[in-house]
């Protein structure tokens, strides 16, 4: 049996029940998180380098208060800028500051005070405690390094 003409219209103008109402609803809500779910990896990603250039240009020297009074042997996590960063006292008047992050996939590196050397938990990069040379692991290049100067009632570390 086929629908008559008129009949296919009245189907096609007819008023929208509850039930089509709720399920265009909940097709639109499924919309929604699908598109959250997926634009908000895409805005990290594309907001990310704005940040990075935003603070590379920004900091290019911070004042440590009370740094100088680091123990020998041991080290300090700062930030530079909105990055972290590594000083490591070695002895009386040697220091070394080094950006924090790894070369490799950019995990925060830690020093081993037992060991003296950088270490990276994430795949195990290791790098020289005083250059910052990549000794073994994944990690392509060196930490990059930083001037520490003393100051009055601390360190100054800079760009070099
Ligand atoms: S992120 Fe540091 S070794 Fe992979």
């Amino acid at each position: 049996m086929s629908n008559s003409p008129d009949q296919k219209s009245n189907e096609e103008n007819a008023p929208l029940t509850r039930r089509t109402f709720i399920l265009a609803g909940a097709g639109v809500a499924a919309g929604a998180c699908y598109a959250a779910a997926m634009g908000y990896p895409v805005y990290r990603y594309l907001a990310d380098p704005s940040e990075r250039a935003q603070s590379a240009v920004a900091v290019k020297e911070v004042f440590l208060k009370d740094a100088d009074k680091l123990p020998v042997g041991t080290a300090m996590m700062f930030k530079f800028g909105v990055k972290p960063a590594l000083l490591i006292r070695h002895a009386e008047n040697e220091w070394t500051a080094l950006t924090a992050v790894c070369t490799h996939l950019a995990c925060t590196v830690q020093y081993d005070q037992n060991k003296k050397h950088i270490f990276c938990a994430c795949h195990g990069g290791v790098y020289d405690a005083k250059t910052g040379a990549n000794v073994s692991g994944p990690p392509p290049k060196p930490l990059a390094k930083f001037q520490v100067a003393p100051a009055q009632g601390g360190l100054t570390i800079s760009l070099t």
